[in-house]
């Protein structure tokens, strides 16, 4: 008998503000026809002023724990996955713990850019095997509009704000891949390609905030491989093999980049979970919305197996499978 860590409940926020590629257009030197075909981004959503990285977090870590069927107070850990916090320090994990009326446990923030929700998912896991914790909210939530510099039309148009949660408690299995919960996690990262996404500022270095510098090409060049790469990982060591995966829900950064690592994966494009049409790039946020999504509209069911995997600023990326 092995303790996993089992999805208990999903939820997601997106701020009510929708900018469309052709309200961009009229901004920078862009078209709705070149994010369509270069990223398949269509829209995205922009958080409202006063509208903080905490408050979207809360809303979806709320719809999660409805979905669960439990209060905050059932939660031993919050885990925030996030690069946009409400500040410097303290984490925006307890400031979503305090508003969520959580009075015990911990809360703190991931930081791994795109891969966080990942990154967060295997904490989480990790937390919960060594028998530490048996509930934990794990979030995704970005602001992320709000380090983009608007007028770098290769970065403006591809960015969005929005937020997502699983809850995630500790049960019992076999110790096989029959078993619900997480079955594996595959982290990594290679500081060498800092420069290749980054954020020009930061307390330490500028003393401002800063905004997102990307090498897009160079970037896209790495995520099919790497992605590709976490996923395979995933598979082996679970004995698995691509057919058996019910549903694959990559992060969401560009469809041709969901494309090509589901080619070379020779997934089939039925079982591909796909938001960045209408949410664009969320970032941390990005996985836990599409997982939300699917598993809301009845796609996701329980006992299915789940693929997800992210890549972003470092590099760092990795992959975690779920039995639903
Ligand atoms: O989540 C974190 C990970 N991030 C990513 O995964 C992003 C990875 N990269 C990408 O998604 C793509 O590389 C981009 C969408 C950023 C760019 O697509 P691309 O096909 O790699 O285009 P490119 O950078 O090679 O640029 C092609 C052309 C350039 O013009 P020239 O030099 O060929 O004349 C750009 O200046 O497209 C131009 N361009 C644009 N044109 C219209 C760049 N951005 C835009 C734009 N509208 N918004």
């Amino acid at each position: 008998m092995v303790r996993r860590s089992v999805v208990a409940g999903s939820g997601s926020y997106l701020p009510a503000r929708v900018l469309t590629n052709d309200e961009l257009a009229r901004q920078v030197d862009t078209s709705d026809a070149w994010i369509v075909e270069r990223t398949g981004i269509r829209q995205r959503h922009v958080a409202a002023d006063g509208e903080l990285t905490s408050d979207l977090a809360v809303r979806a870590a709320q719809a999660a724990l409805d979905k669960a069927g439990f209060g905050a107070d059932a939660v031993d850990m919050v885990l925030v996955a996030t690069s946009t916090p409400n500040e410097t320090f303290p984490a925006t994990a307890t400031i979503v713990q305090a508003q969520l009326g959580m009075h015990r446990g911990l809360a703190f923030d991931i930081q791994a850019v795109c891969a966080g929700f990942v990154y967060g998912v295997a904490t989480a896991d990790n937390f919960i095997k060594a028998g530490q914790v048996d509930t934990v909210l794990v979030i995704g939530a970005e602001t992320f509009t709000r380090i983009l510099d608007w007028t770098d039309r290769s970065t403006c148009v591809l960015f969005g704000d929005g937020a997502g949660a699983l809850v995630l408690q500790a049960g019992v299995g076999e110790g096989t891949v029959a078993d619900r919960g997480v079955l594996s996690s595959h982290l990594y990262s290679d500081g060498r390609h800092h420069d290749m996404l980054y954020v020009d500022g930061g307390p330490s270095s500028t003393g401002k905030v800063g905004v997102l510098k990307m090498a897009g090409r160079d970037v896209f060049k790495h995520a099919v491989i790497k992605m590709a790469e976490a996923t395979e990982a995933a598979l082996s060591a679970n004995e698995l093999q691509a057919a058996d995966v019910d549903w694959f829900v990559p992060h969401q950064a560009n469809r041709r980049i969901i494309d090509g690592t589901t080619k070379k994966l020779g997934l089939d494009r039925e079982k591909v979970v796909i938001t960045v049409d209408r949410h664009a790039n969320t970032s941390a946020a990005s996985i836990p919305l599409a997982l939300a999504e699917a598993a809301g509209d009845g796609r996701i069911e329980r006992g299915q197996l789940v693929l997800i995997e992210a890549l972003g600023g470092g590099l760092a990326w990795g992959s975690n499978l779920i039995r639903w």
